[in-house]
Formats: structure tokens, C-alpha cells, sequence
């Protein structure tokens, strides 16, 4: 039994920020090396100039990413930003105490600048406060961005870039709560250090976006460097990842989870506006998310997940979340953009794209504009219970009555396109057993053409996963007759094109 689902073209939510379909690339495992950057590739692959495989960056142009993060992630807290620029063959490989490998600085702040503007995407630096100190993070920020007559300014033009770079997103250190983490900090320490690199970094760049290290978005931690922080920083961030511990059902509950976690994140930075007495912008930059199973990949051997539909679905599941809170988020990075935990998997020889590839292709291409209001009906059944969710998600919905909201088996967002004569609607079923046949309703000032665009990511078996040698899971997209009710195939997503009578 299924109630309906219900969009009102008239009732936004917010504008949908292009940068929540940001990616994130980390010198772990075959990210940089290996992925994006290949100069000895003997398939011609690579730009024989740059040394840039060519196949990944066309994959990610299509996925129009916006923003990429780099260079950690873990990575880089005992990174030396200064071991990767200049002459390669005089650049010193150094023991890396994330992954525990050995860096070659073969690629570094000039390569993955030039990189991004191949790409057409925005730089986002993450600064080592692990091993790093505020001069070094003030060098590199003078490195990339000023335009003086400076040592480091100077520095980059004397490699070869006249220009200053521009970089706009600067972080405070990543994951700095976490025990895994070079130079691990208790909370009370990191706000102190951060406000301080926050003050100077601005000194010398008033036009940059400080990010501040957050971790769930609803821990103390977040708490307390919210407080301290939100009068200097412009984003908080905030990394979750979700495990399928092998089971469907988890897998697709499991950004359920994400959503709760944002909303406390809004009440703690609506908190520590009140308290600050702050009438300014600040939001979340959900700077790492995805579906990871660190023990079926683990970080040290390059966390190479092999993606299935089930999978695929959580991802949609995940960006239904990111477009439903779009007054809150307004970055967000996929964790990670090549090899690693990502939608594309390389070798020398080629690439292909993994069953998560597609639900991002479908969301940042068409769940643009403005996100809508969507209300999906509740009947006994529909939603999961208390018995199959993941702990993650009891744990942050059970004692609230966000439970049955945010645990339904269909899972939808909605956006108004840009130009405003389309609604596009993202539906998951998330149900691994069962068909839903719904009806689709629009507020009473909408007039809806009957033919639709459907575009569905769907296969017969949840299991099914792609490879170098097929591709199983894809995006179908076919032409339809509209009657105010969908039939939503168990396991499937869909995004429905329907367009507005003018
Ligand atoms: O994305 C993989 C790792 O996950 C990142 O390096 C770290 O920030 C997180 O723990």
C-alpha cells in the first residue's frame, strides 16, 4: 500500500547549489597516480604534455564537477605542500604516514591547479594541520593567490605561472578529531589553533572561504567548534560515509541517517549564531561522503570498492538528501573522484564507469534549480522499521519522530529547473521486494504535460555490477504518456522529467 507522492511547484526550498556535485581527489592508493595523472601511459591515454589521462577527465567533465577537494583527506596532515612544486626530477620522495606508502611529489599544487582548470572545476585545498604549521599554510596561500612581489608569490611565477590562482576554498586541516589522524587535537585545542589560522589566513586573503573541521555534524565536536569558530569560518564540514554490511536494506537506509545528522547540524549553527550574535552566511561543506566499507576495502590497500546497484541506489538516496537540504548544504564531495571509494575505475588500458557513476550523471545534470517541497504519504508498510534499519540510523532517528519520515522505501527530491518550465523528480524505491504503483500529484496551480522523460538506472538483480569487460548498470532513458500514477520497479531509481504548461 502506497499513499502518493505530492510536489508543489510553488512551495522552494532553496536554490540548489550546483557544488554539492563536487568531487574530492586524495593521493591515496590510485587517485593521483595511476588516475587522473598517468604520464607513462602506453595505450595514449594520457595528454603526452600534462601527463593527464584523458578518459577520466572527459568522465568527470560529463559529471560537471564543479569543485574538487584535494590533496586529503588524511593525506594531508604530514604533507609538505612545498615537496611538490618545481623541477620533478629535484622533487624528494617522502614517507606518507596516511596510507603509509611513499610519495613522489610527481604531482603536486601546480599540476592539480592545472588539472582543475582542464576540468573546468574550482580548486579546494585542504591545509595539513597535522604536521603543519600556519606559516606553511600561509606559503602556500601566498603561493596560489597573491599577486605581491613576494618570496612565494615570486616563487610561482618563477615556475611557470605568472597568474595567481584564485584558490577561493580553504580548509582547517581534515578529520583533526579522529585518533587515525597525524596531530589528532581534543576539541578545545583545534577551535583555539583554527581561529588563529583562520584570522591570519584572511589577513592575507580577505576573499578566500574558510572551511572549519567538522566531523558527523551532530557530535560535541561539532558543538564546540562551531561555537568558537562561526565568527571567522564559512562552511563547516562534515564527512559520513555509509556501510551495506552486505545487506540491501542497510545500504539504501543508511543516508536516512545523513539527513538527521544535518538537521542537528543546522540547529547547532543556528546556536552558535544566536550565541554569537552572527548575522552571517554559514553552511555545510559535506566535504566526504559515499557508500564505503572500509573492511571490504580497506584504506591501506587503496579502498577500491566494486560498486552494485544496491549501491548505486544508496548514492541516489544520497543526493536525494543533499537536494532535500539545500538551505543547509551547499558543497558537498563525493569521497573520492577516481579509483579510490569512486564512481571510475581505471587501468592502463581504459576506464569504466561504476553503477554509481550514473545516479550522480543524472542528478547534476537535470536536479538543478530550485528544490521543492516534496511530501511522500506514509502507509502501514512503506516505510522501514525499527528492526531494519542500520544502528547508525536508530541511533540518530529512533528517539525522534523523524523515524517513519525518514525511513521511507520510497525516497524522493524534487527541484523546479533553472528555467522554470520543467519538475524533475528523483525517486529511489528502495525496497528490494516490492513494485510501487503511486500516484504523482502536483499543487493546484501546476499543469502538467502527459509526456514525461524518464531516465532510470535499473537491472534485474541488485547484485549486478559493472567492469571493464560489461556494463550492466547504466541509465535507460525513454519517452512515456503521464496519467498521474508511476510504476516504481522494486530496487530502482528514476528521475522524471514532467513539463509545465506555460
Ligand atoms: O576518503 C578516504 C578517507 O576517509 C580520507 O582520507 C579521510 O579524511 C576519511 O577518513
Amino acid at each position: 500500500v502506497m499513499a502518493a507522492i505530492h510536489v508543489d511547484p510553488a512551495r522552494f526550498i532553496d536554490e540548489v547549489d550546483p557544488r554539492i556535485y563536487s568531487g574530492f581527489t586524495e593521493h591515496m592508493g590510485r587517485c593521483i597516480y595511476g588516475g587522473i595523472y598517468d604520464p607513462e601511459n602506453k595505450h595514449g591515454l594520457s595528454d603526452p604534455q600534462t601527463g593527464y589521462r584523458k578518459d577520466v577527465l572527459q568522465a568527470l567533465k560529463d559529471l560537471k564537477v564543479p569543485i574538487v577537494r584535494y590533496p586529503g583527506g588524511n593525506f594531508v596532515s604530514s604533507y609538505r605542500w612545498q615537496d611538490g612544486i618545481g623541477p620533478k626530477e629535484l622533487r624528494p620522495r617522502r614517507p606518507e604516514l596516511a596510507w603509509l606508502t611513499e610519495e613522489s611529489n610527481q604531482f603536486g599544487t601546480d599540476e592539480f591547479i592545472a588539472w582543475c582548470r582542464e576540468l573546468g572545476a574550482e580548486p579546494f585545498i585542504c591545509l595539513n594541520m597535522g604536521t603543519g604549521t600556519l606559516e606553511d599554510a600561509l606559503a602556500w596561500l601566498e603561493y596560489c593567490n597573491s599577486a605581491s612581489n613576494t618570496f612565494y608569490a615570486n616563487l610561482r611565477r618563477k615556475n611557470g605561472h605568472e597568474e595567481p590562482y584564485s584558490v577561493k576554498y580553504w580548509a582547517l586541516g581534515n578529520e583533526v578529531w579522529g585518533p587515525w589522524q597525524v596531530g589528532q587535537m581534543e576539541a578545545q585545542d583545534y577551535a583555539k589553533k583554527a581561529y588563529q589560522w583562520a584570522k591570519a589566513l584572511r589577513l592575507l586573503d580577505p576573499s578566500i572561504k574558510i572551511i572549519s573541521c567538522g566531523e558527523t555534524g551532530y557530535a560535541d565536536w561539532d558543538r564546540v567548534i562551531l561555537r568558537k569558530l562561526a565568527p571567522v569560518v564559512d562552511f563547516h564540514s562534515v564527512h559520513i560515509y555509509t556501510v551495506s554490511e552486505g545487506k540491501h536494506l542497510v545500504n539504501v537506509m543508511g543516508p536516512a541517517a545523513a539527513e538527521k545528522a544535518l538537521e542537528i547540524t543546522q540547529s547547532l549553527i543556528d546556536l552558535a549564531k544566536i550565541e554569537g550574535n552572527l548575522s552571517k552566511s554559514l553552511t555545510v561543506c559535506f566535504d566526504e561522503w559515499n557508500v564505503w566499507d572500509p573492511v571490504r576495502a580497506p584504506g591501506e590497500k587503496g579502498a577500491e570498492e566494486h560498486y552494485d546497484l544496491s549501491d548505486a541506489l544508496a548514492v541516489a538516496a544520497w543526493l536525494n538528501v543533499f537536494v532535500r537540504k539545500a538551505g543547509i548544504v551547499k558543497i558537498a564531495c563525493i569521497a573520492q573522484s577516481v579509483n579510490v571509494i569512486s564512481p571510475i575505475i581505471t587501468s592502463p588500458e581504459g576506464l569504466f564507469k561504476q553503477t554509481t557513476y550514473y545516479p550522480l550523471l543524472l542528478f547534476s545534470n537535470l536536479m538543478r534549480g530550485t528544490s521543492l517541497d516534496v511530501h511522500v504519504g506514509t502507509a502501514p508498510g512503506s516505510y522501514y522499521t525499527e528492526a531494519t534499519v542500520p544502528a547508525f540510523v536508530q541511533h540518530l532517528t529512533l528517539h525522534t519522530p523523524d523515524h517513519a519520515k525518514l525511513t521511507k522505501f520510497v525516497d524522493v527530491s524534487a527541484v523546479l529547473s533553472p528555467d522554470k518550465d520543467e519538475v524533475r523528480i528523483a525517486i529511489v524505491n528502495r525496497n528490494d521486494a516490492a513494485d510501487y504503483t503511486i500516484p504523482i500529484r502536483f499543487g493546484p496551480a501546476a499543469a502538467i504535460e502527459d509526456d514525461i522523460v524518464v531516465h532510470e538506472v535499473w537491472s534485474p538483480n541488485i547484485k549486478d555490477s559493472n567492469s571493464f569487460q560489461e556494463t550492466k548498470v547504466d541509465v535507460v532513458r525513454r519517452e512515456e504518456k503521464f496519467d498521474g500514477i508511476y510504476t516504481l520497479k522494486k530496487h530502482s531509481f528514476q528521475v522524471l522529467v514532467f513539463r509545465l504548461k506555460m
